[in-house]
């Protein structure tokens, strides 16, 4: 359920039409309804409702907007962090250095300096390499972290292979097998409070059953530990579950989750930590675009928009689906390729598809871009960085400026031996 409905023959953003946001902000931009944001972060949160103790860190890489973050930091949100400008976005944005938890494979030893000064909640680690270079760092600095160890389940999860990240092969978290020497190992450190293990399996989940096993086998791991005598306290579950990008598309509810969970884990008597992304911000947003000219082509017409593959990546990168539909529909529909203006065939949105009849000069969305959308920007073709806009009921705001192409180009230097 989002805000971006049609009312009166225009789809609004919340209470504003987008025809009057495309005339105020110019195209391509995302727009993103603050309402939607706080209903998911709340729909969310409820469906956990029957765990004793929980933890939720937005996902920062999803939507790192600082309107989107402060957002969430109001609903009680904390942030999962994966580098150090993530982390100085939700310290900015307002989030509790407490409520922070930083993640990522490839940590380095500034990164690791900067968690440690801002006293942020806990560092999930993701190799032994990294948990002794974390003790060492912390201890130099008088420090003693709260810090989960990562697990690799080797469970599939079923979606796109470049987003998969619980399975053996790759490079994520420490293999379940040797978790518990490594993790017993990293405890004999006394700059480390090694409080927990962590998993994430993967992301646009569509079903339950992988993190389903992959809880289980992270139930196992934590029974083991404790027969070692070791304390846990926190197992952070990640995040993963999917959205519907297209129709019949049925991902699992935060309830259903929720549910899952707690039978999971209902014998852990731990603190349950997660990092929702995609399920918070993905509808909250949507890229607006408009017409440039509709092509006449070998089959169906190409729909060119001025929004392309540097603005919203997933399609060429993923051959992600996301809806595309007319601002105004006339009610009429078409066949069409839809592509941008980008130099290379990747730069195309959806090839062969019904959607509603469209001419130059329209506006239409692409739904479904809050989460890995403006954030996954570029400026190939020497195009502006899309700008981002949010709209809360009646108000509206620039919280992203487009940033014009004289302005990237101000920042590369001619060496004095090329004059
Ligand atoms: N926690 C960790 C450790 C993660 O690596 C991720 C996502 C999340 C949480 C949040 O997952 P979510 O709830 O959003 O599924 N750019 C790709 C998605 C990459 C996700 C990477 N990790 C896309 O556009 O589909």
């Amino acid at each position: 359920m989002d805000f971006f409905q049609l009312k009166g023959g225009i789809i609004h953003a919340e209470n504003l039409p987008l025809t009057v946001l495309a005339e105020t902000y110019g195209t391509p931009c995302y727009i993103y309804s603050a309402g939607t944001l706080r209903r998911h972060a709340r729909v969310f949160r409820e469906g956990l409702s029957a765990l004793p103790k929980v933890h939720c860190a937005f996902a920062v890489k999803a939507n790192p907007n600082l309107a989107i973050l402060r957002i969430l930091a109001k609903e009680g949100y904390g942030a999962d962090v994966v580098s150090g400008g993530e982390l100085a976005r939700a310290l900015a944005a307002g989030m509790a250095a407490e409520d922070i938890v930083f993640s990522g494979v490839g940590k380095t030893a500034a990164e690791m300096r900067d968690g440690l000064k801002a006293d942020i909640g806990q560092f999930n680690i993701e190799s032994i390499e990294e948990g002794h270079e974390l003790a060492a760092i912390a201890a130099e600095m008088g420090k003693c972290p709260a810090v989960t160890l990562r697990i690799n389940p080797d469970v599939d999860a079923a979606t796109h292979a470049k987003i998969s990240t619980g399975k053996a092969e790759n490079k994520f978290g420490v293999a379940i097998d040797h978790a518990a020497d490594i993790f017993a190992e990293l405890a004999g450190h006394s700059s480390l409070n090694m409080r927990g293990v962590a998993v994430h399996i993967g992301s646009q989940l569509l079903s339950l059953n992988p993190l389903k096993m992959a809880f289980e086998r992270v139930g196992n791991l934590v029974q083991q530990l404790r027969e070692r005598g070791l304390t846990i306290s926190h197992v952070d579950l990640g995040g993963g579950i999917g959205v519907p990008y297209k129709d019949g598309e049925v991902p699992p509810s935060p309830a259903e989750y929720g549910a899952m969970v707690a039978d999971v884990t209902r014998n852990w008597d731990v603190t349950l930590m997660f990092e929702p992304g995609r399920v918070i911000a993905g509808n909250a947003g949507v890229m607006l675009t408009r017409v440039i000219r509709v092509k006449q082509g070998h089959g169906d017409p190409f729909v060119v928009v001025d929004g392309a593959m540097n603005d919203l990546a997933r399609p060429a990168l993923y051959d992600a689906y996301h809806d595309f539909v007319p601002v105004q529909p006339d009610g009429t529909n078409m066949m069409a390729n839809i592509v941008g203006p980008i130099c290379e065939t990747g730069d195309t949105f959806a090839r062969n598809r019904p959607i509603g009849a469209v001419k130059a000069g329209d506006l239409a969305i692409f739904r479904t871009a809050g989460a890995y959308g403006a954030t996954m920007a570029s400026t190939y073709n020497s195009r502006a960085l899309v700008p981002e806009i949010l709209v809360d009921g009646d108000q509206h705001a620039l919280v992203a400026d487009r940033i014009d192409p004289a302005t990237i180009m101000a920042a590369e230097r001619l060496p004095d031996w090329l004059d």
